[in-house]
């Protein structure tokens, strides 16, 4: 499986026939790298509203035709707007043909460009043998840990950019809890107040844990 960079918070998980889209900010993205009239989905997962993540859903999910998992409150708003929606809630699992979504604790704030409060959420994501971790916008929190006990993380993608969640020294920590056999970092360098060194991150991450990091460039690619 695939895992694609595009930029900011926004992941593609792909395996050649299916392609599961996190976090679709591209409109407005000044690191996008690609656009969103460009980017395909066969199923598009939120982590929260913010307009850095919930971004250019609407436009896609109507072009695709994906249905999008979100948490209960923002499906409702996209439900109104009509898109196809999966409305879990924090715990809750929503299964496909190539996998499943878990939502999980996340510790930030969450309304959506529209006005609607949500609380934000982790991503677990099952597919093609694969269980990648999509942290979303938080703070250090010790339930990480529990997170990744409960569920084996092969992939964490890692907020570090600091401000707004977690920086890149707690995100040293927040891997150790994890203990994933990798992570990509990302939520940082796309505007002034969240610049940081991924680099550092990594050397940190990889002589305090067990994990590797890979850092991506918007566009670059890892495989899982
Ligand atoms: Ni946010
Ligand atoms: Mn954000």
């Amino acid at each position: 499986m695939d895992i694609r960079f595009l930029g900011h918070a926004c992941f593609e998980l792909s395996n050649g026939d299916t392609t599961v889209l996190i976090d679709p900010f591209l409109t407005g993205n000044p690191k996008a790298a690609i656009s969103a009239e460009d980017v395909g989905a066969t199923t598009i997962l939120l982590t929260h509203g913010h307009g850095d993540h919930i971004g250019d859903t609407v436009s896609i999910a109507k072009r695709t035709g994906a249905p999008v998992v979100a948490i209960v409150e923002i499906a409702n708003e996209l439900g109104e707007e009509g898109v196809d929606v999966r409305d879990p809630n924090l715990g809750g699992t929503v299964k496909f043909d190539w996998g499943w979504v878990k939502l999980v604790p996340a510790w930030h704030t969450s309304t959506t460009p529209k006005g609607t409060s949500n609380t934000p959420a982790g991503l677990l994501v099952s597919f093609a043998d694969t269980i990648v971790y999509h942290l979303g916008d938080t703070g250090l929190f010790s339930d990480l840990q529990l997170v990744g006990k409960r569920n084996p993380v092969d992939v964490a993608l890692m907020c570090i950019g600091g401000h707004y969640t977690m920086d890149r020294t707690d995100a040293v920590d927040a891997a150790e809890l994890i203990g994933a056999r990798a992570v990509i970092p990302c939520h940082y360098n796309t505007f002034p107040p969240i610049e940081t060194d991924a680099q550092a991150f990594k050397s940190d991450v990889e002589s305090a844990t067990g994990s590797n990091v890979i850092v991506l460039d918007p566009g670059q690619s890892h495989t899982a």
